[in-house]
């Protein structure tokens, strides 16, 4: 075997962590002798050992001579409040004479210290073995642990003209079971699942893992006005906690809250924008106003509800319910003290647009949709490290619009609709010009559908990550 078929066997180690590690990054380790793998490790879970300590736990006396492999580079830091001491104390001790690592760790208490130390200690390190899928591992780690926003990965099933439902709002199914199942491979392997109001409306969808095992990702819905109905699916199944984010600030929406409210369902009052219009076009009531429809639900309005004087609505207060301690017991071993502070040039404004004045663009409301960035910071300090956003078109069109989609993933379907809802509506491009560019896109197939997914920004991603092993460079294609 080579470094790179070791490394690989460090990655699959890696993906064990996946829903546990969070918000540490996904990490494996082997030790190799002679050729011979002596021990494994990786990051089980926040809090439990580091995948180096691991494996040279297990291999004692044997690791002397040895070679490391490892997904990330070994953390030399002890902050205060770090559960586990520096791996690469651990690595000097047992005598390891080689170190290969895929990736640099770019949190700023590492980032390239760990291998100086290893190297000041007269160890051999290598960095940049399998570095692509690596990086591709913790993607949402990096972005994380500098900027304290969580990986905003877009998910979109559409037919092959660009539906994601029928006219009706039928979007069941658009793709076959292959593909769904990886969404929930996608689900489970994200902190948190995002959805519009309309998509509740229209699909009462749960959001849980099902078709793969895998631990239920915290539900956020958009909700501007807390319209969501207290009998949806979200709000009654227990399956996992669901924070309503919301901008509602009438007199009745402190009972609304209320009628929501219960032990895991939380609503979170934020900032409002003048956002996209409802891009659904047809049977979603307009704002503000009932539902003409006795669907599933009774939608509920801010006029449907009488004010109570009184209520407080101890959950609508801005960032009512997010403290700064860790909802899970998570402990950021390798995170920063001081992130790095957001970069000026994530814009919350599509190409070439001025201000962000309501209702002046098309596609633009009068009304106070959700600020997304905002939200993202409340996310992000509460450890969530990373965001599926699952629909529907206008919450698609929001985070687009906004900027603020790390990674988007379209799943085509070989099927024609015609008319029906688009994915995704007005960003203001008027030239091919000005669209916005995927790179280091990938296609993968799922039985009949097609996956095309690729990222916005991976400059930005992967800045200070350290090389790529040069014969590793094809896997991007011709980017
Ligand atoms: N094929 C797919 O991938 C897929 C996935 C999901 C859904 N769908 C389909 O999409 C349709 C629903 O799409 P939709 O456009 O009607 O609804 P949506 O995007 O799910 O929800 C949009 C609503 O979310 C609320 N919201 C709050 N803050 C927002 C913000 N910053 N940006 C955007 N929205 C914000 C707004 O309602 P308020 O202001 O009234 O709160 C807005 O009208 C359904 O037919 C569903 O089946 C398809």
């Amino acid at each position: 075997m080579d470094d790179r078929s070791y490394m690989e066997r460090a990655l699959e180690l890696a993906r064990r962590g996946t829903g546990q590690a969070s918000p540490n990054p996904l990490v494996g380790a082997l030790v190799v002798r002679d050729g011979d793998v002596i021990a494994e490790g990786w990051h089980e879970r926040c809090g439990a050992p580091h995948a180096e300590a691991m494996a040279l736990g297990k291999a004692g006396d044997r690791a002397r001579g040895a070679t490391l492999y490892c997904t990330l580079e070994p953390c030399c830091h002890n902050t205060p409040g770090k559960r586990t001491p520096p791996c690469t104390d651990a690595i000097i001790r047992a005598g390891v004479a080689r170190v290969v690592c895929a990736t640099l760790d770019p949190n700023p208490l590492v980032s390239g210290g760990g291998v100086k130390k290893l190297e000041d200690a007269g160890i051999q390190v290598e960095v940049g073995v399998d570095a692509v899928e690596a990086r591709k591992l913790n993607e949402p780690f990096f972005v994380w642990v500098r900027e304290r926003r969580p990986f905003v990965h877009m998910k979109v099933a559409q037919t092959m003209d660009g539906r994601i439902a029928a006219a009706s709002g039928d979007s069941q199914w658009v793709t076959g079971i292959e593909a769904r199942t990886e969404v929930h491979r996608l689900r489970a392997s994200c902190d948190a699942v995002l959805i519009g109001s309309g998509t509740v409306f229209s699909d009462d969808p749960s959001l849980t893992v099902r078709h793969v095992e895998g631990r239920n990702p915290i539900r956020v819905i958009l909700d501007s006005e807390l319209r969501t109905p207290p009998e949806a699916r979200v709000v009654t199944d227990g399956a996992a906690p669901t924070i309503i984010a919301h901008a509602a600030r009438d007199a009745g929406a402190a009972d609304r809250a209320a009628a929501l409210e219960r032990p895991g369902v939380e609503t979170v009052q934020l900032d409002s924008y003048g956002g996209i219009a409802d891009l659904s076009g047809r049977d979603r009531p307009a704002r503000g106003e009932p539902a003409e429809e006795p669907a599933r639900f009774k939608r509920v309005t801010a006029s449907a509800v009488p004010a109570a004087s009184g209520m407080s609505g101890s959950g609508t207060g801005r960032n009512a319910g997010f403290s700064s301690e860790r909802p899970r017991g998570a402990e950021a071993s390798r995170a920063p003290e001081s992130p790095r502070a957001p970069e000026p040039s994530r814009t919350s404004e599509p190409p070439g647009e001025p201000e962000r004045p309501r209702a002046a663009r098309p596609g633009l409301d009068t009304g106070g949709r959700v600020a997304i960035e905002e939200l993202l910071d409340v996310l992000g300090a509460r450890d969530i490290t990373s965001v599926l956003v699952e629909g529907g078109a206008t919450v698609f069109t929001s985070f687009l619009a906004a900027g603020c989609v790390d990674r988007l993933s379209v799943f085509f379907a070989p099927k024609v609709l015609g008319a029906g809802i688009s994915a995704i509506g007005d960003l203001g491009a008027r030239a091919m010009s000005d669209a916005r560019e995927l790179v280091y896109s990938e296609v993968r197939r799922f039985g009949e559908d097609l996956l095309v997914t690729g990222l916005f920004d991976p400059d930005r991603i992967y800045d200070g990550l350290g090389p790529v092993r040069k014969v590793e460079t094809h896997v991007y294609g011709t980017h």
